[in-house]
């Protein structure tokens, strides 16, 4: 089944509770937390997750673009979050598992997200203590971005690894991921798909999660 996880990046902050509302009907809540060293912006940070949590039963997916994540994994879990996914490019090899490991201990999913200019090999050493992996299709940092389709054969690299493996992990994408677009994620092997303005820029929304779940 495919899970659609709406990125409230693109829904009206100062409105949250509603437009988290609006998506109830989806798998996942998608959380961007950036912190403006990682990626060129700044988003939401802790306690803004932890106030989301109050609103939704939905697993809160907490997509940290931050530096050096193991210093704040533990705290987004302790606010609420039910996934938290890392970059490996934001920190070195022990920083990464530090940071999972501490995703783990606190009872919660852990994962590795890659960039559009990561090779897929850079998911491999993190793979057998990943719940989900996730690849971005657009450079990280901003909504309403083009999907790069040159990423399909990543996302069917880790695929085939995943299953060859027999391994208990999801795959995600994130990034310009719409009706037109979904289908190739799919067929490359995507199991959850991110997407924030094709669900918040739709007149109806739950019939928008429905379609991008098919
Ligand atoms: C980008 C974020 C995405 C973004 C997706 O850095 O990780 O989650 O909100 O937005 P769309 O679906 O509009 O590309
Ligand atoms: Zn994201």
């Amino acid at each position: 089944m495919i899970k659609v996880a709406p990125s409230i990046l693109s829904a009206d902050f100062a409105n949250l509770a509603r437009d988290i509302e609006k998506i109830a009907s989806a798998d996942y809540v998608h959380v961007d937390v950036m912190d403006g060293l990682f990626v060129p912006n700044i988003t939401i940070g802790i306690p803004v997750v932890a106030a989301i949590r109050k609103t939704t039963a939905l697993p809160l997916d907490v997509h940290l673009m931050i530096e050096r994540p193991a210093r704040y994994a533990a705290q987004f879990c302790a606010a609420g979050a039910d996934i938290v996914t890392c970059h490996v490019e934001s920190d070195d090899g022990d920083g990464i598992r530090a940071a999972l490991d501490a995703i783990h201990a606190a009872g919660k999913r852990a994962g590795v997200v890659l960039k559009p200019k990561t090779p897929a090999e850079a998911a491999l050493p993190y793979l057998d203590r990943c719940d989900i992996v996730l690849v971005m299709t657009v450079e990280p940092g901003f909504g309403g971005q083009k999907f790069m389709a040159d990423m399909m054969p990543k996302v069917a690299r880790l695929r085939a690894w995943i299953d060859e493996r027999s391994l208990p992990c999801e795959l995600e994408v994130d990034g310009g991921v719409d009706l037109a677009t979904r289908g190739a994620c799919v067929e490359a092997g995507a199991n959850v798909l991110v997407a924030g303005s094709a669900v918040y820029g739709a007149d109806d929304i739950p019939g928008r999660i429905a379609a991008l779940r098919g």
